[in-house]
């Protein structure tokens, strides 16, 4: 049988996206155990809160011994390269898990791997992120079907596997980005070919934000770009979530940031800590939809 992995939210059907909402949702006793006896290696290149204790969590909600390693310990292709690496944690581990700075290195392992390889953030993409996401949404709203989504900021990582759980779950999707940083038109018309919903793109915040049901954003200086704060700060500088913007949108409309934030930035305080914001919720659901993607690649149906 073919391992599975987990390296973008496109690795899933749109049946497989549903099931894993399901098995998100089911009682850990229901879910069995799954990872019994077996252990998931936790390789972090780049610095974590949420991402590493759901992670942790839901391996060991699932019967598995979680084993976290820094980027700078493993040293991927310093001490040895990455296909070393992977050819023996696969010995080892049920399952591989590592957030690395190029895509490029969760996909050398995927591609040698007898077991399942899980990207837990690349530059690229951020799939455990968007499963959360989306059971947030689903746990707001009820069906997603027909329901819009603006993103305000950087069409990122976050943005990219986020527009693509969206487009299979039947959701319009509409982004709003300043020149330079939008999803090109080749990047939004394969998002719309992904499943049911719809995609645009704009330069105007409150375009995108229109009836929305969420706004979503994400820092405007991901990891690894620090250098360029300056200059992102000042390219992003009418791109903030404000008041004044949310209230554009629907009136039960929610707002939602995968976190680390940064209020006066990419969101006011007033936003992030008042009563539309679903912040802390959507943290939380982290660890869920993590158990909800382990337990299926562990094989749970
Ligand atoms: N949202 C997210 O991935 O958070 P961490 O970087 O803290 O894991
Ligand atoms: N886009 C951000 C997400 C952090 C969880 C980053 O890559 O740093």
């Amino acid at each position: 049988m073919t391992v599975r992995h987990l390296l973008n939210i496109v690795d899933l059907s749109v049946d497989e996206l549903a099931l894993i909402g399901d098995l998100s949702d089911r009682s850990i006793d229901d879910l069995g155990r799954p990872l019994a006896g077996g252990g998931v290696a936790l390789i972090f290149e780049k610095p974590s809160n949420r991402t590493r204790q759901s992670m942790e969590m839901a391996v060991v909600q699932l019967g598995g011994h979680p084993i976290y390693t820094r980027g700078e310990e493993v040293g991927l292709d310093a001490r040895e390269s990455v296909e070393d690496v992977i050819q023996i944690l696969e010995g080892y581990h049920a399952m591989v898990a590592a957030r690395v700075f190029s895509h490029g290195v969760v996909e050398r392992m995927a591609a040698l791997s007898t077991v399942p390889v899980i990207n837990m953030l690349s530059d690229w993409s951020h799939p455990l992120q968007a499963l959360a996401d989306v059971r947030t949404m689903r746990h707001e709203f009820g069906a997603l079907s027909g329901r819009a989504v603006a993103w305000v900021g950087d069409y990122n990582n976050v943005a990219r596997s986020l527009g693509e759980v969206c487009v299979m779950s039947g959701m319009s999707v509409r982004f709003a980005c300043p020149d330079g940083f939008q999803p090109s038109t080749a990047e939004c018309d394969r998002l719309s070919q992904l499943g049911p919903g719809d995609v645009a793109s704009t330069d105007d915040p409150a375009e995108a934000v229109a009836g929305a049901n969420a706004i979503h954003t994400d820092t405007w200086v991901s990891m690894g770009q620090e250098e360029e704060v300056e200059k992102r700060h000042k390219i992003f500088d009418t791109y903030s979530v404000t008041d004044a913007l949310m209230s554009l949108a629907a009136d039960d409309a929610i707002f939602m940031h995968c976190l680390p934030a940064y209020r006066g930035y990419e969101v006011a305080a007033s936003v992030i800590d008042g009563p539309a914001s679903r912040v802390i919720r959507q943290g939380h659901d982290r660890m869920h939809a993590a158990r909800g993607a382990l337990a299926f690649l562990g094989g749970v149906r």
